[in-house]
């Protein structure tokens, strides 16, 4: 449970709605935890077919808190190291309705939704290497092979932001709408969804998915940099530099 996630369930569908507005919707580990039991929960519950994320205000989210990155300590788990593995093993559909900025995990967590629709305020960042970070989420995988190495380069290496046309003419989103049509857009996908064969959708699912065998395993490599890199010097220039609100140094590091 976490005070930040509001999930509610209507015609086979549990609409999970990330709701920290005042902080851009920044992923606390309650609030991984919080999507990762609904996300449990989908599977399990017969009365379920589909789940549909989203967040609340001008952001969809705005990544892993970074206060969480900086508190952590050295040994402490990663905050969404249950979140991720249980995202991607998911049986059952998961569609995205993506509101203004998904930075980070926010952008990384897409790759393994089924379908996204994306509001013209949508902008995907993942800004992993200014973070003194690395990709998460399979992501370093997943993206250049949607994308192919160079666009996936502008957005891991570079850190570009992709705005919504731009991701739909890539072919990372399904739909871009206007901001007002996206709930009901993305809610119209979900029930067309529900209203099908459940278990047709899980197989064909699990058959699209089956394609790539290999992103448990690039997930835990890219953890294990990952958990090194949030106690590297860089990062911790990077995260202090955002807390107060200025531009980092990475001058000193060689
Ligand atoms: N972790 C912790 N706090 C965050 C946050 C994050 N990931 N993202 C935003 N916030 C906080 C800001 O510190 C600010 O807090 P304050 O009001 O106490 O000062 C508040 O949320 C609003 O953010 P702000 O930056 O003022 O909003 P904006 O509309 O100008 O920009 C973003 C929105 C999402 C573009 C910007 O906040 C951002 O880039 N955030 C950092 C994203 C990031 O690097 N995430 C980690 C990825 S691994």
């Amino acid at each position: 449970m976490s005070e930040n996630v509001v999930i509610t369930r209507a015609e086979g569908v549990l609409e999970i709605r990330l709701d920290r507005p005042e902080k851009k919707n920044a992923l606390t580990r309650a609030m991984y935890d919080a999507i990762a039991d609904a996300f449990v929960l989908v599977d399990a519950d017969p009365t379920l077919r589909v789940a549909l994320l989203t967040g609340t205000g001008d952001a969809f989210t705005s990544g892993n808190d970074i206060t969480d990155f900086q508190s952590r300590g050295n040994s402490g788990r990663s905050s969404a190291s249950r979140f991720l593995p249980t995202i991607s093993s998911m049986q059952k559909p998961l569609i995205a309705a993506v509101n203004g900025a998904a930075v980070g995990v926010g952008t990384t967590m897409l790759a393994h939704c089924d379908l996204i629709v994306a509001a013209r305020s949508a902008r995907f960042v993942m800004p992993f290497t200014g973070l003194g970070l690395v990709p998460e989420a399979a992501s370093s995988l997943l993206f250049p092979r949607l994308l192919g190495n160079q666009r996936a380069s502008a957005l891991l290496l570079l850190g570009e932001p992709l705005d919504a046309e731009t991701a739909f003419q890539w072919g990372f989103v399904n739909r871009v709408v206007d901001d007002v049509a996206l709930m009901e857009t993305a809610r119209d996908m979900a029930r067309r969804l529900a209203a099908l064969p459940p278990q047709a959708v899980r197989l064909t699912k699990r058959l699209i998915r089956h394609g790539a065998p290999d992103v448990a395993g690039r997930m835990e490599e890219e953890l294990a940099l990952f958990r090194e890199r949030l106690d590297s010097p860089e990062a911790k220039e990077a995260f202090t530099a955002f807390m107060e609100k200025r531009k980092p140094d990475f001058s000193r590091f060689t």
